[in-house]
């Protein structure tokens, strides 16, 4: 179970010390190209703890009673304050520690990267404890809940198993791997105090330029639903039932309502980093388009038992989603039944026109319950007051905002275990859950191209030349979000890259050799086979918005320099969509998609040598050419169509 009050009052005392005994300095934002806060890096005064209130408090209603009993007769005591501090979420890096209770904050995040100084398991449950220690010194004690981007696998942690991008996922078409891999993300979360996914994304890209599109299982709505809500059976579920209280069981966030795969190219105003083209741009389809393409995964999320569902920055008819009434109330709440509450995107309502008066009016009025803010809550805060107290925001929606928040909670158990449990610890990163990770590797692989069988490989075939950008770069399998919200290149994380994989598997009597660029010629001789790993660097979000999704030229002049020396050439294709390869595919022998497979780099060998077969499928068409582009453009057939994928013999 998680840890018992004991530890809370051991924390209290800690904390309590080393707060009183110092002020606050706030690390900057964690997110590139962010504008900091104003308090963001400042070192703060000590400000008046939060004021002991006069009024005697009744005590919360205890876990004996039903949860709509315990919401109800927590609401009846809160103040305003309390009410609009459990609709704020900030980002871990710009919080005041003494504001936690001061302005009875409900939620902090952690955004991509958003790590404690020394990236563990154990500090990170640190981290979290301690902001809840100081959570539950609040008038009412109501304990925040904690929320980070574990997309594919606890990402932001060093050591947590990174499972394949859920375009991978999309290729195994295997709902019950699916389960299992969001089952396994959920105990490396509790293991760290945290109890809230901003995971699965359920978008339907329909663009794959779109820097997203491998956060996306599918162009196809059907394997998107199935496959999503199977992961949120996985977050949420115990023995088949959604059980939030469990130990190891977390809140799941289908995102982004609704339509932020169906954008259009060069709609987007978003400015991080680079110009985004896709990315929060305008969905320009139908509602019977919407209706039928993007929102039937939120009704299968809904009847999963999503308790949880994040606004999109997209819009849809000339509306930011974040200020979509028709969408956010009437159609998710009223059609679709959804109980949860609706948290808006980092800095979303900020990009809803108007100035920021209006954007929380509008927001909160539409349906949004909790702003992630992320970082000048204290304006947010006095915002709402101020829109509550103009009457611009009723009490009763305000009222219906915190009922949704303040179930959740309940349901999660913070109320009875709002720490982390430190016996879940040894299981973040464990051989367990790599092979969990490694099956995922090995049914995601799709084989696109097998001239002459050369595939699989004969475990003792004498010379093996291994080059390439992604042969020996667990960064780069892993792609965006993995410890830098931007992923990065190189040794990020403890994993197995693909060229050790190799290394491992071949026979004792092979010889493989390396080389990056592909430089072989000279004393090597030739090589039965060559290997190739190339494609993506990582990106996550806009920033990877691309135009053209050709190989690189350095990627097809490695290809040519190992094909000079080699009998066969395998190619390996590491990369968060298709790519176009309609003009070097017909010289290579056999060419396999990885997608962005994680650390679990032993899974593509297992395939390439025939311990199992491939038996991947592609959950998106890949084009032959940019013409092709956004799906159902251009003429002519695709160079793979969805679905396909050749099969192999294995020896399991
Ligand atoms: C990002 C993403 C969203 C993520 C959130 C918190 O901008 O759009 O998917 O959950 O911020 O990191």
């Amino acid at each position: 179970m998680r840890k018992s009050i004991f530890t809370f009052a051991i924390l209290c005392l800690v904390v309590g010390v080393v707060s009183a005994a110092c002020c606050v300095s706030l690390p900057t934002p964690t997110e590139p190209g962010d504008v900091p806060s104003a308090t963001a890096g400042a070192t703060l005064e000590p400000t008046d703890a939060p004021a002991a209130t006069a009024e005697a408090t009744l005590p919360i209603p205890g876990p004996e009673l039903p949860i709509e009993e315990r919401v109800e007769g927590l609401l009846a005591q809160m103040t305003l304050a309390e009410k609009i501090g459990q609709m704020t979420q900030v980002e871990k890096g710009s919080i005041d520690g003494r504001d936690i209770a001061g302005l009875y904050i409900g939620s902090i995040l952690s955004g991509g990267g958003g790590t404690p100084d020394r990236n563990t398991p154990q500090d990170w449950a640190a981290m979290v404890d301690g902001f809840q220690t100081l959570a539950l010194e609040s008038r009412l004690g109501i304990p925040l809940i904690y929320g980070v981007d574990a997309i594919h696998g606890h990402g932001n942690v060093k050591g947590a198993v990174i499972f394949p991008q859920n375009i991978g996922l999309g290729a195994t078409r295997d709902p019950d791997l699916v389960e299992r891999v969001g089952r396994v993300t959920a105990e490396e979360m509790a293991a760290t105090g945290i109890y809230w996914n901003f995971a699965p994304t359920v978008a339907v890209p329909q663009d794959i330029r779109w820097g997203r599109t491998y956060e996306g299982y599918s162009e196809d709505t059907e394997v998107v639903s199935t496959l999503s809500s199977a992961y949120i059976r996985g977050q949420q579920n115990v023995d088949g039932v959604t059980d939030l209280s469990a130990a190891t069981t977390v809140l799941a966030t289908p995102k982004h309502y609704v339509g932020d795969g169906g954008t259009a190219w060069g709609t987007s105003e978003t400015y991080i980093v680079q110009q985004y083209m896709l990315d929060q741009g305008v969905t320009e389809v139908d509602e019977a388009t919407l209706r039928a393409v993007h929102l039937p995964p939120y009704a299968e999320a809904v009847e999963n038992g999503a308790m949880c569902v994040m606004a999109s920055f997209s819009s849809w008819q000339d509306t930011k989603m974040h200020a979509h009434k028709y969408l956010l109330t009437d159609v998710l709440r009223g059609e679709l039944g959804f109980q949860g509450f609706i948290v808006s995107d980092w800095g979303g309502i900020d990009q809803i026109p108007g100035d920021y008066y209006s954007d929380v009016v509008i927001s909160v009025n539409a349906g949004i319950d909790m702003v992630m803010v992320p970082y000048d809550y204290e304006l947010f805060v006095d915002t709402l007051t101020e829109a509550v107290e103009n009457g611009d925001v009723p009490m009763a929606r305000i009222d219906d905002a915190v009922r949704r928040i303040l179930t959740v909670k309940f349901q999660l158990g913070l109320f009875e275990h709002p720490f982390s449990d430190e016996a879940l610890l040894a299981q973040v990163g464990s051989e367990a859950h790599r092979e969990v990770a490694r099956e995922a590797v090995r049914k995601s692989l799709v084989l696109l191209k097998n001239e002459g069988d050369v595939l699989p490989l004969v475990k003792d075939t004498p010379v093996i030349f291994v080059a390439g950008s992604g042969a020996d770069d667990v960064g780069m399998q892993c792609g965006g979000w993995t410890i830098e919200w931007q992923g990065a290149m190189g040794d990020i994380t403890p994993g197995t890259t693909i060229l050790q994989a190799i290394q491992d598997t071949a026979a004792e009597s092979t010889v493989v050799r390396y080389d990056r660029a592909g430089n072989f010629a000279g004393d090597y001789g030739r090589a039965d086979v060559g290997i190739v790993v190339v494609g993506e660097e990582p990106y996550a979000e806009g920033v990877g918005d691309r135009a053209d999704l050709s190989l690189s030229a350095e990627d097809i002049e490695t290809i040519d320099r190992v094909q000079a020396v080699s009998d066969r050439v395998v190619v390996i294709i590491i990369s968060g969509r298709p790519l176009i390869i309609t003009e070097q595919v017909d010289d290579w022998d056999a060419v396999v998609a990885a997608w962005l497979p994680g650390t679990e780099g032993q899974g593509v060998a297992d395939v390439l040598f025939g311990d199992y077969p491939f038996t991947g499928k592609l959950s998106y068409t890949w084009p032959r050419s940019m013409a092709q582009i956004p799906l159902g453009s251009g003429s002519g057939e695709p160079l793979f169509p969805f679905g396909y994928g050749l099969t192999t013999e294995g020896a399991e």
